[in-house]
């Protein structure tokens, strides 16, 4: 079926910024190159170190297509492996956050200690101890600062302070370092990470999209501010909701998948993991200041409208990575006031795919 001629956005457009072709939305080429030039090339933040601060704890999460494993070991180094085992290729651990004291792989049961040697081959039979000491999980690199935790599938990573940008300093003074573990969510969505990601970009939703977060937020001072790999949002809070509004207006994104939201008592680690052309997983990681009981009931609330407001948001991104996919939309405009940050990310992925 061919699509009457209709007029094209970039025919009007000599001064706006477009967006990135609808395709790169949907169709697996795209998605292939972002999985081996950036997810699999590139240091990405995997994980909050909360999750991991005692020998035995681990996070086994799936990053585009990859399940990866980070665990503190005994010898209290942090460590991460491709979760994979080296018999028949099972996930060694399934998906998820936990304790345990050896890797025990939940097909034939081969155990690995925390350093990913084979331990044991039970009943495998002929020279196990040969077996063991040839066979290793796939190693991957880890490292961490400011209780974050980041990976690097490469064998020869970049540079770890490039792909940090301007993190770290955009976050001095928010206090994260005080935080103190929470809880996890986790929400699966039918869109390609980038229609999550540059929903992110932009307040110029809020008004219309957020009602509630809408009543805190003074749209009139939001601003977003780009540059070295990361964009931070900035917003006053309307006077009137000084006391009750949760969000403290801070929130940094960092290329490529990754935010940071500041709450007025806490905080939380927002994770865009990719796994396939259309679908994503939001994985997120609450820390509060106080995590005492007494506390329980503040947090929630700021956890309450975060689930609110991400509702909002996937509703919104799925309908349209429907759009993005229909064969109608091509490319669109941008607004120059509101959508600078958008035009950041834009211009950083059109960089992935010119490589
Ligand atoms: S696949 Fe892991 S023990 Fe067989
Ligand atoms: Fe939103």
């Amino acid at each position: 079926m061919t699509i009457p001629a209709q007029p094209r956005a970039q025919d009007n457009a000599a001064q706006n910024h477009l967006t990135i072709p609808a395709a790169w939305y949907h169709a697996p080429e795209f998605y292939e190159a972002e999985r081996e030039k950036l997810f699999f090339s590139e240091w990405q933040l995997f994980c909050h170190e909360a999750l991991v601060e005692k020998p035995g704890q681990y996070v086994a999460y799936t990053l585009a297509g990859r399940p990866l494993l980070v665990l503190r070991g005994k010898d209290g180094q942090l460590k991460a492996f491709h979760n994979v085992c080296r018999h028949r290729a099972s996930m060694v651990l399934k998906e998820g956050v936990g304790t345990t004291q050896v890797l025990r792989c939940m097909y034939h049961g081969w155990v690995y200690d925390t350093d990913g040697q084979l331990a044991k081959a039970p009943g495998f039979g002929g020279d196990e101890k040969d077996l063991c000491e040839r066979t290793h999980l796939f190693n991957i690199h880890v490292k961490s600062v400011s209780g974050l935790v980041f990976i690097c599938m490469a064998e020869n990573p970049p540079p770890f302070e490039k792909a940090l940008g301007g993190l770290v300093a955009a976050l001095q003074g928010s206090g994260i370092e005080g935080f103190k573990f929470f809880s996890t969510a986790s929400h699966p969505m039918k869109c390609n990470w980038k229609t999550y990601i540059e929903n992110y970009m932009e307040g110029y939703h809020i008004p219309v999209i957020h009602p509630e977060l809408n009543k805190d937020v003074d749209f009139n001072t939001y601003k977003v501010i780009v540059g070295d790999r990361i964009a931070r949002h900035e917003t006053g809070i309307r006077p009137e909701r000084a006391d009750v509004a949760q969000n403290s207006g801070l929130w940094v994104w960092l290329w490529p998948n990754v935010a940071i939201n500041i709450y007025k008592n806490g905080m939380n680690l927002e994770i865009v993991m990719p796994t396939g052309p259309e679908t994503t997983e939001l994985r997120y990681c609450y820390l509060f200041r106080d995590v005492s009981e007494a506390a329980r009931e503040e947090n929630q609330r700021a956890i309450d409208l975060s689930f609110l407001v991400t509702q909002e948001d996937v509703d919104i991104v799925e309908i349209v990575q429907k759009n993005l996919s229909a064969g109608v939309y091509h490319v669109g405009e941008l607004s120059p006031r509101h959508e600078n940050g958008v035009v950041y990310f834009h211009d950083l992925v059109r960089g992935i795919h010119a490589k």
